[in-house]
């Protein structure tokens, strides 16, 4: 029974976090209880690629592809549907509301202005900023109302100890918490004893490393930490041949509620919802596209949809 020891192994195998892990359990317990007494329904979304350091004193590291783009834009259709929202993201990924303008330039949109008679003025150029106004009255109505907090994490073992203190804030919920793992974890880590101090040098030739297997998380989150919560996974593949069994197994050993299923080239178009009893095909078109319509807004009404009838017991997985 390896699972009632991840929590353990987490803590003694990987390296120590570089985050305040302490603070933020504290920040997410408060959170999480002050939304679940007003009635809320609270998610942990969960974005992001993590770092796997080569070194201790970091030098290199294995990264992979995730931008967060689905976990940042799922953030703001979860805010919309009424959720208190634990955006739990990779440093520097996407982020909700600001995301749209990940690509700009701020230095070619803000104008200055030197008025000869007064202080230096900064103004920026509207029509660079394509809906800037609904998207500013968005973002402050949601700070406003206080149901975004957002934590961060760099490597894989400041994830893995954050998801286990977001999961004990979390379990008290019960099945009004949700759990929506769109994070690209990695598989593989050098353990805390393993993982040489310095940069490794190249003088000594190619390199050759052996990594271990990181355990997953869905494990023990599903069995131990929030065991009455609703859960998501995502699985990514690139061959669409394997993909939905690939969930199917997913769901049959983890025994959690839902796999989102996406192949890495059509992600922002084309997942399946799948359940122990269901596939759901979702796809935006071409024409959905060009109007402004996200993969995301599908998803989410899809999956508050099923978190309603999980927690009122009506649910058909
Ligand atoms: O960020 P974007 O660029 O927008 O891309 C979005 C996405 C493709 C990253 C996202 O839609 C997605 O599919 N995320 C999951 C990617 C992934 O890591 O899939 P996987 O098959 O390796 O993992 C499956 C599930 O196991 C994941 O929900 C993960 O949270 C979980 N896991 C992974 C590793 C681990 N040690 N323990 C886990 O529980």
């Amino acid at each position: 029974m390896a699972e009632p020891n991840t929590a353990e192994q987490i803590r003694q195998d990987f390296a120590p976090p570089q985050v305040p892990v302490e603070d933020a359990a504290r920040e997410m317990e408060a959170f999480a209880r002050g939304h679940h007494s007003e009635g809320r329904r609270v998610v942990l979304i969960t974005s992001g690629g993590t770092k796997v350091p080569l070194e201790s004193r970091t030098v290199r590291f294995l990264d992979n592809f995730s931008s967060g783009h689905r976990g940042a834009v799922s953030a703001e259709y979860f805010l919309q549907a009424g959720y208190a929202v634990i955006f739990l993201h990779r440093h520097r990924s996407m982020f909700p509301y600001s995301r749209r303008y990940a690509a700009t330039n701020w230095l070619d949109v803000l104008q200055l202005h030197l008025p000869t008679d007064g202080s230096p003025r900064v103004e920026a150029e509207q029509s660079q900023l394509p809906g800037i106004v609904q998207i500013l009255q968005d973002y402050k109505s949601m700070k406003q109302s206080g149901r975004l907090l957002p934590i961060e994490f760099s490597t894989l073992s400041d994830y893995l100890h954050l998801l286990l203190a977001a999961a004990q804030a979390l379990s008290p919920l019960g099945s009004s918490a949700m759990f929506y793992l769109a994070a690209a974890v990695s598989d593989f880590y050098i353990p805390a004893s393993e993982i040489p101090e310095h940069k490794i040098q190249s003088s000594s030739g190619p390199l050759q490393i052996t990594m271990k297997m990181v355990p997953k998380m869905l494990s023990p989150l599903v069995k131990d930490w929030a065991p009455k919560a609703f859960v998501i996974s995502f699985k990514l593949e690139t061959d669409t041949e394997i993909l939905i069994e690939k969930a199917r197994k997913a769901l049959a050993t983890y025994r959690h509620q839902v796999v989102v299923a996406n192949i890495l080239d059509t992600r922002r178009a084309y997942v399946v919802v799948v359940t122990s009893t269901e596939e759901t095909k979702l796809s935006v078109s071409q024409e959905e596209d060009h109007s402004g319509v996200e993969i995301e807004e599908k998803i989410i009404k899809d999956l508050t949809l099923r978190h309603t009838q999980f927690i009122e017991g009506t649910e058909v997985n």
